[in-house]
């Protein structure tokens, strides 16, 4: 197998003292994206996750359960098993460090690097912080680093890793290999530590009579092996190494040496240290490569800037995250929202924004008007290319560059950036709807351009769709099966667009068959107060997800003012008016070209109506809880046209649909006239 075709890459294993918060899941779905993508590109991936089992804060949450330590985790990495498969995380290995095969591992490379004389024992007198399991120096302390009140001091002999010895090594590769360590912030960091500071040894060791919950040490049974230096060599185990040669390369690979170095280390800047230090010292010690590149990303922080996490109560349970938006969009608002490196504030507003504004309304909307118009005007086919209509060559080009930019934006870990880029194209595809006016065409019968104006928007979404695979799996499905397309045709797709060759928009079949689907995002609607507060600001995670008593009071409330407001309104239309009134009300039939669900309110649709001007109206119109977006769109309708425009609940509308019904809708008033036509 050759080495240029492989993909490996790692995320921390997490602790099993706690179930998974937003940030694991976003390391992991990280991790996952850049493994989707390279599967895809036809690359050998093997992507590498799981549990840190061992170590104090782990036999500590045993004891506090009443459990064995290894009760407890075999119980605590089914939740984190589930809550991968719900983000959809296709990961070749999940490693638990107490797997056999890690145990094996850990125990050779001990026996290897005590043979090397690269261990001693020292006895050690000082402070210990059991959270982070880590010695803590006085100067850590002066630093401000740790508080006192939350170290144990101690005293007692342990063996000891040379890492000292690796100082200067260590510098040189990092200077001469300027993308060893990303981004270069973090980067710097490390450069900064190590021309400053004087590297100390490692303690490798735990005694027993403290800690017993580890590996033993192989050539000391009164100790167990240090939790961290356990934990970091999984990253080998998984590649089927072990340091005396006997270990077995995973399924798909000849040898270890197929899958190491690593291409991508994905981890968050607070284990910088352990990886960019221990881990490269413990693998310089083994004369093993390095990884490729170790990449540093930051933290999602709460509004009032504290990292997100169980040590400050204020994590977000990611369970509840997916279930109330579905895991497409919490994969897209993590990879889109900040850059891969950066920190960035959680908050349920900004979700809701990104939710509505992207997804439901570009995306969304791109996909419901391509393939909507092609049904109700063109047979719900894919159309042939005929006369051209408006600026369709300058979307070929930019399409072209948007491919370019988004291969090259995830190789190098921008995620951000990719899907910048490709939302220009989605925002170009709605803008071309607009400057193509399919609905004119149609009314003139002008189909060789309506061919080209809706297989132009059609060809848009496959692009779309296509190279969101690796973000939103299931709506990227979705898209491609309501354009005739499957995975495997995307995937060949893909491979032709990252191979450079220019973007034709060229690549649906014409003939194929549309699927008139479901909305791909439904616009969301604003979620009672109990359920906003959760977002922000939940106490501990396990209570995240109990906010039923003060959702049913709300419901409440909001039908005792729905009747309030059903009264009123039947009082107005008891009061007569002179015929003057009447008069200055403009009224004028129209046909709906497209409707969505209101993003704020459930009774209410946003439709844009033909009515014979330049551009379609937008209205916003209370019908929705008689008809379905779907079931409006070709309607023949009469719409007031003076009316001044209003903002409802957040969106402008332009005018007023006239309905029967005084309370409830039963229909839609309608005349058979052309568009434009004025009704009196
Ligand atoms: N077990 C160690 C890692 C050993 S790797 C050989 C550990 N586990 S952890 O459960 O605490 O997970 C830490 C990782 O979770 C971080 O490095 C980061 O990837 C992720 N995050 C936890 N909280 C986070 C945020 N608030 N924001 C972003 N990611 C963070 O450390």
């Amino acid at each position: 197998m050759s080495p240029e075709s492989t993909f490996y890459v790692t995320t921390p294993i997490y602790y099993v003292n706690g179930r998974p918060h937003i940030g694991h899941a976003y390391t992991t779905i990280a991790a996952d994206m850049a493994a989707r993508w390279h599967r895809l590109k036809g690359d050998n991936v093997f992507f590498l996750t799981g549990t840190d089992e061992h170590g104090q804060k782990v036999l500590e949450k045993a004891v506090e359960r009443g459990m064995s330590p290894q009760e407890h985790v075999d119980d605590m990495v089914q939740h984190w098993k589930a809550s991968f498969g719900k983000l959809e995380i296709q990961y070749d290995r999940f490693m638990r460090t107490t797997d056999a095969d890690h145990i094996a591992n850990v125990t050779s490379v001990l026996t290897h690097l005590h043979e090397k004389g690269l261990f001693y024992k020292a006895e050690y007198t000082g402070w210990y912080h059991v959270g982070d399991e880590i010695f803590v120096t006085e100067k850590d302390i002066e630093e401000g680093k740790y508080d006192r009140s939350e170290l144990s001091e101690i005293s007692e002999s342990n063996w000891w890793f040379k890492m000292s010895a690796y100082q200067q090594q260590l510098l040189d590769k990092i200077n001469s290999e300027p993308d060893f360590i990303q981004p270069e912030g973090r980067r710097n960091e490390v450069l900064g530590f190590l021309n400053t500071k004087t590297l100390t040894d490692l303690c490798i060791s735990r005694p027993k009579s403290r800690m017993s919950w580890g590996i033993e040490l192989p050539f000391d049974d009164e100790f167990v092996t240090y939790v961290w230096f356990d934990a970091l060599l999984n990253y080998l185990t998984g590649t089927g190494y072990t340091a005396d040669g006997t270990g077995t390369p995973p399924s798909g690979f000849d040898s270890w040496t197929d899958l190491w170095p690593a291409n991508f280390q994905i981890i968050g800047k607070d284990i910088l240290t352990t990886h960019a230090i221990y881990w490269m010292t413990m693998l310089m010690a083994l004369e093993v490569p390095l990884p490729k590149t170790l990449f540093a990303h930051g933290w999602w922080v709460s509004s009032d800037g504290q990292k997100m996490g169980k040590r400050h109560g204020n994590t977000i349970d990611i369970d509840l995250l997916v279930q109330e938006f579905g895991v497409d969009a919490v994969r897209y608002f993590f990879l889109r929202e900040i850059r891969f490196g950066n920190d960035g504030a959680f908050s349920y507003d900004g979700f809701m924004a990104r939710y509505n504004a992207d997804l439901a309304n570009d995306l969304g909307n791109l996909a419901h008007r391509a393939i909507s118009m092609t049904t109700n005007w063109l047979g719900g086919v894919v159309p042939e290319y005929e006369a051209a209509v408006a600026n369709e060559d300058e979307l070929k080009v930019l399409a072209t560059q948007v491919v370019k930019t988004y291969n090259e934006s995830i190789d190098a870990m921008r995620f951000d950036t990719a899907l910048e880029a490709l939302w220009e194209l989605v925002k170009a595809g709605n803008k071309y709807i607009d400057t193509s006016e399919p609905w004119k065409l149609n009314r003139e019968g002008d189909l060789a351009k309506l061919r080209t104006a809706k297989r132009v928007v059609l060809e848009i979404c496959y692009l779309a769709a296509t190279l969101l695979m690796p973000v939103i799996p299931n709506k990227s499905r979705e898209l491609l099966t309501n354009l005739g397309r499957n995975e495997f045709a995307a995937k060949d797709y893909l491979k032709l667009l990252v191979s450079g060759a220019p973007v034709g928009l060229d690549a649906l079949p014409a003939g194929i068959p549309l699927t008139y689907g479901d909305p791909l995002f439904p616009r969301h609607k604003e979620l009672p107060q109990a359920i906003q507060k959760l977002f922000e600001a939940p106490k501990v995670e396990e209570k995240a997800a109990e906010p039923e008593p003060e959702v049913k009071l709300s419901k409440r409330q909001r039908k005792e003012a729905e009747r309030a407001e059903r009264k009123a309104k039947e009082l107005a239309y008891q009061q007569p008016i002179d015929v003057d009134h009447f008069k200055h009300v403009q009224l004028r039939a129209g046909i709906i070209l497209s409707a969505e669900a209101h993003p704020n309110a459930d009774k209410l649709l946003v439709v844009q109506v033909d009515i014979g001007e330049d551009e379609p109206r937008q209205i916003v119109a209370g019908i929705a809880t008689k008809f379905s977006p779907d079931e409006v769109v070709g309607k023949k309708v009469v719409v007031v046209s003076n009316l001044q425009p209003a903002n409802l609940r957040g969106v402008e509308s332009q005018g007023m649909i006239l309905a029967a019904g005084a309370t409830d809708v039963v229909d839609l008033v309608s005349v058979d006239a052309e568009p434009g036509e004025v009704v009196r």
